[in-house]
């Protein structure tokens, strides 16, 4: 059966310490990192790219980098985020929609994992058709509007997260966006088995209890 697997979002995490930050969320039991990157362009906001994730990568050598591309061109990063050690490159199938299979191909290619994530407002019927090619190892369902941490989950999207995992018994489900110990099991009920949480983890009192807590919940 597939593994419930906890991956803190370090979106609002303290910037500034972003090499520390890592090192606490893998100390803390982080089952993965989740390193959110936007152009500014795909999405309202602007964080980091490549270069910062290499530097990250030499503070937390093992730990597991998925990164959530929220870029407008998701082929011009593979190469570079595949030197700078990521370990999964999760598109977004709104930014690559002239040629999703190209570029699931290409990532499949280098090694890392191949992750397509989908905007609330995208039907999860268009992207079935991409997971049946078996190039796809995870699924992003958005529970927010993606570009900002800390914004309210959308509980309307268990019913795609319901439709991938009836269909598909193995592939990963990961659910990004306002998801914290008082919804985890709605997610892990309806079939997500990677559970993304940034603000409800980095900005708790005690995250590794945090995770812990939400991992037995999934898990239950
Ligand atoms: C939103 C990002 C998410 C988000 C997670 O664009 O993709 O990863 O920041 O943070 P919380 O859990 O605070 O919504
Ligand atoms: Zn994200």
């Amino acid at each position: 059966d597939l593994q419930v697997k906890i991956g803190p979002s370090i979106l609002n995490a303290d910037l500034g310490d972003l090499g520390n930050e890592c090192v606490r969320m893998m100390d803390s039991g982080a089952d993965y990192l989740h390193l959110d990157v936007m152009d500014g362009h795909f999405v309202p906001n602007l964080t980091f790219g490549h270069p910062v994730v290499k530097c990250l990568r030499g503070k937390v050598p093992k730990a597991f980098f998925d990164l959530h591309m929220m870029v407008s061109n998701p082929h011009a990063w593979v190469g570079p985020m595949q030197d700078a050690g990521a370990d999964q490159y999760t598109f977004h199938y709104e930014a690559a929609s002239d040629d999703v299979l190209g570029l699931a191909r290409r990532i499949k290619e280098t090694g890392m994992k191949v992750g397509v994530g989908v905007k609330p407002a995208t039907d999860v019927d268009v992207i079935l058709p991409l997971l049946n090619s078996d190039l796809i190892d995870t699924v992003l369902i958005m529970t927010v509007e993606p570009g900002f941490g800390g914004q309210r989950f959308m509980e309307d999207m268990m019913p795609k997260v319901s439709a991938i995992r009836s269909r598909f018994p193995l592939i990963n489900i990961e659910v990004d966006g306002g998801v914290g110990p008082n919804n985890v099991d709605v997610c892990a009920e309806a079939g997500a088995n990677m559970i993304v949480s940034g603000t409800a983890i980095i900005k708790s009192d005690d995250p590794s209890q945090t995770i812990r807590h939400m991992r037995a919940v999934a898990q239950d």
